[in-house]
């Protein structure tokens, strides 16, 4: 890893929410989340958002390379995080029984669930090539913009489905 300076995560705090500030949608506002988180984590070849959809993780928007699809609940780093509903902070994924190797260059990882009105709605996954290079002050700085997101998504009104309906509030994309 270089030697950038600390992430000043409350500076991306305000940054998020000014970012989500003037913006229904929700996959406009995740794929905006994804991409500015991205951008100022150093040291990480993957960011993004896995969404739940019955008893699986399916991929939602992105930074990196294509990346596994549907990752079943309690498997893998993801899925035991999900059915969990705890982060996981992962300093060698290489030791985690049953992680789920989308890209063999990852070397760590960190997921945090990702809750809408008291449900779980999916979780944020990032990706290094490091050997431990999250630590607890960017778990705490990622847990923090992960409840701002989806703090400031449950402000919005639901989602509206290609039917016209409502969506489901605790489904966020
Ligand atoms: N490694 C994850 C799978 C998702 S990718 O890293 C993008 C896991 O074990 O759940």
């Amino acid at each position: 890893m270089n030697d950038e300076p600390d992430v000043d995560f409350a500076l991306l705090d305000r940054q998020l929410i000014a970012l989500l500030a003037d913006e229904a949608d929700p996959l406009a506002n995740t794929a905006n989340f994804v991409g500015l988180l991205y951008h100022a984590l150093p040291d990480i070849n993957w960011l993004g958002v896995y969404v739940l959809r019955g008893q699986e993780l399916v991929l939602g928007p992105f930074q990196g390379k294509p990346a596994c699809v549907r990752l079943p609940l309690g498997r893998g780093v993801c899925g035991t995080a999900a059915s969990r509903s705890a982060t996981l902070r992962v300093a060698d994924v290489n030791e985690f029984a049953g992680h789920i190797a989308c890209d063999p260059e990852s070397n760590s990882e960190i997921v945090v669930p990702l809750t809408l009105s008291g449900k779980l709605a999916g979780v944020l996954d990032i990706d290094s090539p490091y050997r431990g290079r999250f630590s607890e002050r960017d778990q705490a700085g990622i847990e923090k913009l992960c409840r701002t997101f989806t703090g400031e998504l449950s402000n919005k009104p639901a989602p509206v489905h290609r039917s016209g309906a409502a969506g489901d509030r605790a489904a966020f994309i």
